[in-house]
């Protein structure tokens, strides 16, 4: 059994407010602070609750969809900030459900994955900063995605892995 949650916001429209990532201190806003946690960290969390009780006694994933950007070892540019602490909020409350996972299921693996740049809405606004091979169609990654799920084994879980099924740094 594989559960796979796609939900991320980066400069949606979320609860009446169009969010725009933060480029210095000065850009940060409560409400907007409060969106991204809302859609890129509790709502997986969310999600983790409710799988732990329905997960197959079989070899089985639990996947949620982060970002490099998450990394706190790797944060070397900054900015970003709702998007960046959301994510590595997300990919910490994986780590610390994977914990009960190991005693409520077993052998599910939990995995935050990182898709590489994706053609989506998401992506859209900045992809004239990526090069044309680094901009990957959602197939692509998707595949990519599935190839990593027959690699993972629940006694080493959980995993942050990017669209090579690289190791990326927590
Ligand atoms: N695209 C990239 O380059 C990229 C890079 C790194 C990580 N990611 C991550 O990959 C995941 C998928 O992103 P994507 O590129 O496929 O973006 P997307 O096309 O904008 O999809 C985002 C998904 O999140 C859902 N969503 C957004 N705001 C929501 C809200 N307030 N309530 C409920 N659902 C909401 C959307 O639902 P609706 O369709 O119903 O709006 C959609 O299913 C996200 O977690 C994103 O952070 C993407």
């Amino acid at each position: 059994m594989t559960a796979i949650c796609t939900i991320g916001t980066l400069h949606s429209r979320v609860d009446g407010l169009e969010l725009a990532p933060e480029k210095k201190l000065e850009d940060l806003q409560q409400q907007q602070l409060q969106a991204y946690f809302k859609v890129n960290s509790i709502i997986p969390a969310l999600w983790l609750k409710h799988l732990v009780r329905v997960m197959s006694p079989n070899p089985s994933q639990v996947v949620c969809l982060s970002a490099r950007v998450g990394s706190i070892s790797d944060n070397r540019i900054g900015g970003w900030y709702g998007y960046r602490a959301s994510k590595a909020a997300l990919n910490m409350l994986v780590k610390t459900a994977a914990v009960e996972y190991g005693r409520r299921a077993k052998s599910t693996s939990l995995l935050c994955y990182h898709p590489g740049t994706v053609d989506t809405s998401l992506s859209e606004p900045f992809q004239h900063n990526v090069k044309p091979e680094k901009l990957f169609t959602p197939e692509f990654t998707a595949q990519q995605l599935i190839a990593a799920l027959a690699t993972l084994d629940s006694d080493q879980s959980p995993y942050f892995l990017d669209w090579g099924h690289k190791v990326v740094s927590w």
